[in-house]
């Protein structure tokens, strides 16, 4: 697609003026295919041209009603008018922790925050400050917003020995690698290792349930769950992704896991800019000031954490996804664009591995099986960006490098055209 007008050309050129890289940070596209988008509504966008695209990126997936959906709009509109924020707690903050708590297994309390970045992160030093242990486990791969602790093994272009962190990012200390262990994801006997040799040092195990696009082994999370357990370790779920949209109660309904703590953004927030930590209430009592003896205080305060416009959307996104069939849709929707994928893959004789779950997937160009991120450094990176380029110019856009995210908006027609640009392409991935 792209093409730009004038005008888009000199949006562009302004952006790369005014914003380091040209861009926010977010997704960033080849040159020839680089566009500014402008509105959406549904399950499509428009970019400053006037060109539409058929939306699977949705926002990065907090956008599971569909851009502009008339009942977070009216909700956001009647919350707007009465003033967007006070730095005291506000009714709707309330009602949706209320929502939240009877939604999701592992919450008793909730603290809002703004972005998950700053919720995982709460999760941590809630750990910490709870267990009184300073090193927290996550899994290669795994991402966690852009916390210091969080950038730890999450794109690393070596093979280090497990448990050992590398930063993935510049200007992080580099003393918060020792503070950080690493595992491989659906491995059990590696982090049962790792576990026993540092048992007495950790305070959590920080996982996202469906790892990127890798979904989890039958047992796997279980077994973290015991593995914890027995160890006095908290589990943490990052549910940014994976809350509200693999079932209403996230991950730990749909696999039937509880953590003790998880952070939750993205769909809760209906497209707004919040993010929560919770989990059992003797752990979040830390964020209690009065409760708690002031050494074991964790002081969290945020200017915008849980302002009423973010809650009021959130209470109108919940709403709307508590309503009957709303799970077997977006799951149906997601089974019809993956099966579709893969037939067209197999037809050509492309090998590809399909990740993840119906409400949340991608396919990888490799025969070899995906269980961890070493795995996934087998994909096929160039026919990657030849078909997110691909279907990018015959007007599909999807997570990039990875992603598809069906939300409740998306048609038939939306899947078939999907399919159809994907047979469109398939000379080039060949090429
Ligand atoms: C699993 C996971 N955790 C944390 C984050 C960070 O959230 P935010 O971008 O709101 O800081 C993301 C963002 O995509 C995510 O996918």
């Amino acid at each position: 697609m792209s093409n730009p007008t004038p005008y888009e050309q000199e949006l562009l050129a302004k952006a790369s003026k005014y914003l380091p890289g040209g861009n926010g940070g977010n997704t960033n596209f080849p040159n020839d295919l680089k566009f500014l988008a402008r509105k959406g509504l549904g399950s499509h966008i428009w970019d400053v041209s006037g060109n539409e695209y058929i939306d699977w990126l949705m926002g990065s997936g907090p956008m599971v009603l569909g851009h502009a959906h008339h009942t977070v709009t009216e909700a956001v509109l009647e919350a707007v008018s009465h003033g967007s924020t006070f730095f005291t707690t506000n009714e709707k903050a309330v009602l949706l922790a209320e929502e939240l708590c009877s939604a999701v297994p592992c919450a008793e309390q909730v603290r809002f925050t703004t972005s998950g970045t700053d919720a995982c992160f709460q999760c941590m030093r809630a750990a910490r400050t709870f267990t009184n242990r300073e090193k927290i486990l996550k899994f290669e791969g795994g991402f966690h917003g852009t916390s210091d602790y969080a950038m730890m093994s999450v794109t690393p272009s070596t093979a280090e020995e497990y448990p050992q962190a590398v930063s993935s990012t510049l200007g992080i200390p580099e003393s918060i690698q020792d503070l950080m262990l690493i595992a491989p994801f659906n491995d059990l006997d590696t982090t049962t290792a790792i576990i026993n040799a540092h048992h007495d040092e950790i305070a959590a195990v920080i996982i996202e349930p469906i790892q990127r696009i890798i979904a989890p082994r039958p047992g796997f999370l279980q077994g973290l769950r015991d593995l914890t357990s027995k160890n006095g370790i908290l589990l943490i779920f990052d549910e940014m992704v994976t809350g509200f949209r693999l079932a209403y109660g996230g991950a730990q309904e749909f696999y039937g896991v509880t953590p003790d703590l998880c952070s939750v953004g993205k769909i809760m927030g209906g497209g707004y800019p919040l993010a929560a930590t919770m989990g059992r209430r003797d752990i979040m009592s830390v964020f209690d000031q009065s409760s708690t003896a002031n050494d074991s205080y964790v002081n969290q305060i945020g200017t915008l954490n849980g302002d009423p416009i973010g809650c009021a959307a959130g209470l109108a996104t919940l709403n709307e996804l508590k309503k009957a069939g709303t799970y077997e849709k977006l799951h149906e929707t997601g089974r019809q664009l993956r099966l579709g994928l893969i037939e067209i893959c197999n037809t050509n004789e492309i090998d590809i591995q399909s990740c993840g779950e119906d409400a949340i997937f991608d396919i990888v160009f490799t025969n070899q099986e995906i269980k961890n991120y070493r795995d996934g450094l087998s994909g096929n990176a160039i026919l990657m960006e030849r078909f997110n380029a691909g279907l990018l110019q015959n007007g599909v856009l999807k997570g990039w490098p990875q992603k598809f995210y069906p939300s409740l908006a998306h048609t038939e027609d939306d899947v078939v055209k999907t399919l159809d640009a994907f047979k469109t392409i398939i000379p080039s991935l060949k090429q």
